[in-house]
């Protein structure tokens, strides 16, 4: 089976081409970062408008680069839910339009059930490398980005197989990256910049309380971590490019790797799962990976880090999260909705998103 995937939920425009159980035949997006970056984040209509002047563009690099025609398609997947509205829709009714004028079933798909199934892309054939190990169900999944941070457990790859064990009360950790980063000036996204500053500071230099510390929590925040170094910014001033700017770098990076780690193998002990999943934007970050690779080895965890073009939005990990649905005969056209909310289910007392029960 071969799929096309499209996702515009955020701030790249991306399709991708993908077959079976996660072979990529073409990875294509277009990074929207540039158009944003003046801001500081994300403009929601600057985002639409500029999903609209690539969408189709990106759809034709992706069916060049694999080689393939319509004709040679099974299926489209495309993101549905959750994200900015506006960016949604634009991807929503771009696939809509290709999926009747070729006559190929549709599928929306949730943005973090792709998310989840990264783990299984093989980048082999467009220059990137195959999964080490494939994650064995059920694992516990970590999604870390700029709009979502959530421990998840996995029984299997579709929304009714995955629930969300723990979350976080107000900012996704990436959000708290992308915030720090504004606030110590320097630039968006946060996330590679302060990962870059802080491998070259003491994070012991700097002293910041843990967010959320209670052991059995299972649950997130970072909005008081990103006030603390508000808080310390207003009393010593900004740094300047030195080595206090580094230590702070690394002091937060430190808390907030702390929090997301500890979290997840907590979880995977509470739920006697030995397979963990790190996912997200959030996942490309250089500490948090040699930190969890260390930690799965002394706790005997089979850990599966996907390549940084997994972690980060991309179009491929849409195409294989609608592997199934296609596979079993769905075809939402005429019935697909977007969502600014996911279909997963959030058990976190506060934060966005919908409830369980
Ligand atoms: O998954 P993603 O590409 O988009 C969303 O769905 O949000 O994640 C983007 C987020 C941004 O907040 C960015 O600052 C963060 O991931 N990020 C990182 C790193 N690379 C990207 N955070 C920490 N360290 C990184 N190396
Ligand atoms: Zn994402």
């Amino acid at each position: 089976m071969r799929v096309l995937g499209i996702e515009t939920s955020c701030d790249e425009t991306a399709a991708a081409v993908v077959a079976g159980a996660g072979l990529v035949l073409s990875n294509v997006i277009h990074s929207q970062v540039a158009l944003h970056a003046a801001y500081g984040g994300v403009v929601p209509e600057l985002a639409s408008r500029d999903h609209l002047r690539h969408g189709v563009p990106v759809v034709r690099e992706a069916l060049a680069r694999a080689g393939l025609s319509f004709a040679e398609l099974d299926g489209i997947a495309v993101t549905c839910r959750p994200g900015l509205a506006g960016a949604l829709l634009v991807g929503t009714q771009l696939a809509h339009g290709l999926a009747w004028a070729t006559g190929l079933p549709l599928v929306g798909v949730d943005h973090l059930v792709g998310h989840l199934s990264a783990a299984y892309l093989d980048f082999s054939q467009v220059g990137g490398r195959a999964p080490e190990r494939a994650p064995e169900l059920p694992f516990i999944g970590l999604i870390a980005s700029g709009g979502h941070t959530s421990i998840y457990r996995v029984d299997s790859l579709e929304p009714e197989g995955t629930r969300e064990i723990g979350g976080t009360r107000d900012d996704a950790a990436g959000e708290a990256y992308d915030k720090v980063a504004k606030l110590l000036g320097l630039g968006y996204p946060g996330g590679p910049v302060i990962d870059r500053l802080a491998a070259e500071g003491d994070a012991r230099a700097i002293s910041l309380a843990k967010p959320m510390p209670q052991r059995a929590s299972l649950e997130f925040s970072f909005s008081g971590l990103k006030t603390q170094v508000a808080r310390w910014v207003d009393e010593h001033g900004r740094p300047g490019d030195d080595a206090t700017l580094r230590d702070l770098c690394a002091a937060f990076q430190a808390r907030v790797v702390d929090s997301l780690l500890s979290k997840t193998f907590r979880a995977a002990q509470r739920e006697q799962v030995s397979c963990v999943v790190l996912g997200g934007g959030v996942a490309a970050n250089r500490e948090l990976r040699s930190r969890a690779e260390r930690l799965a080895r002394e706790r005997g965890v089979h850990l599966t880090l996907p390549p940084l073009e997994a972690c980060t939005d991309n179009a491929a990990m849409i195409a294989l999260a609608g592997v199934a649905p296609l596979r079993r005969g769905e075809d939402h056209r005429g019935a697909l909705q977007v969502s600014t909310q996911s279909s997963l289910p959030r058990v976190t007392r506060k934060g966005r998103g919908i409830r369980r029960g």
